[in-house]
């Protein structure tokens, strides 16, 4: 991060250019409050979003679109294992940065900012983290079902919803109209292939034993 930073920096020195940050600058987290707009429009009846969250612009846009519009929609993130940052973030009251991460989903590895962690803080409901296998699990269900290859980032969602921490939850027992943000299929196609052949592999093997 502190390296992308400076490099970013040198850049902008060198050519004059313009620096648009990539979750936390107010300009990007409105711009982002229009998924919201698209999905109560559509939807209005939805009484959940799930999110994925890394630097937590998305999410910050979508829950203050969101509940300007219905304030007792909920909002939920949904945060790899192995880098959740936020999750600790809520937890403890204060950002949490991670020395060391470990998660397929390498698009969710930034920390909440200055302006996205006050937003995230207040107007989050939860963070759901979530297992690789799981993700991985949610990528063929969206190839599956939808026909639509998408990277692990953006499989996350999905992943949350399945899993028995959101179901058993009884807080959320109530959620019946879900809208899920799949948000991103930059996915090499190789490593998307084999992703989903080798968890099949795995699969397979289980069931044989
Ligand atoms: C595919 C994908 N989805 C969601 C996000 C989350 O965005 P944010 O950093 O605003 O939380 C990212 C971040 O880069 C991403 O790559």
């Amino acid at each position: 991060m502190k390296s992308r930073q400076e490099t970013a920096n040198k850049v902008l020195l060198e050519t004059g250019g313009v620096l648009v940050p990539s979750s936390n600058d107010a300009r990007i987290i409105s711009g982002q409050g229009t998924v919201s707009l698209e999905f109560l429009d559509q939807v209005p009846q939805l009484d959940t979003l799930i999110v994925p969250i890394s630097g937590g612009g998305l999410i910050s846009g979508v829950a203050i679109g969101a509940k300007s519009i219905n304030p007792a929609i909920r909002v939920l993130a949904a945060e790899p294992k192995g880098a959740d940052d936020a999750a600790q973030s809520k937890a403890c009251g204060r950002i949490i940065t991670l020395s060391e991460t470990n998660t397929i989903a390498d698009g969710l590895l930034a920390s909440l900012g200055d302006q996205t962690w006050p937003i995230v803080r207040d107007f989050v409901d939860d963070i759901i983290t979530v297992d690789d296998k799981d993700i991985i699990q949610a990528m063929k269900y969206c190839f599956k079902i939808l026909k639509v290859a998408v990277e692990p980032s953006g499989a996350i969602g999905l992943a949350a919803v399945l899993s028995d921490k959101f179901k058993n939850n009884p807080a959320w027992k109530d959620a019946r109209n879900i809208g899920i943000v799949l948000s991103g299929g930059n996915v090499d196609l190789g490593r998307y292939a084999r992703g989903l052949e080798e968890s099949n592999g795995k699969s397979n093997g289980r069931h044989e034993h």
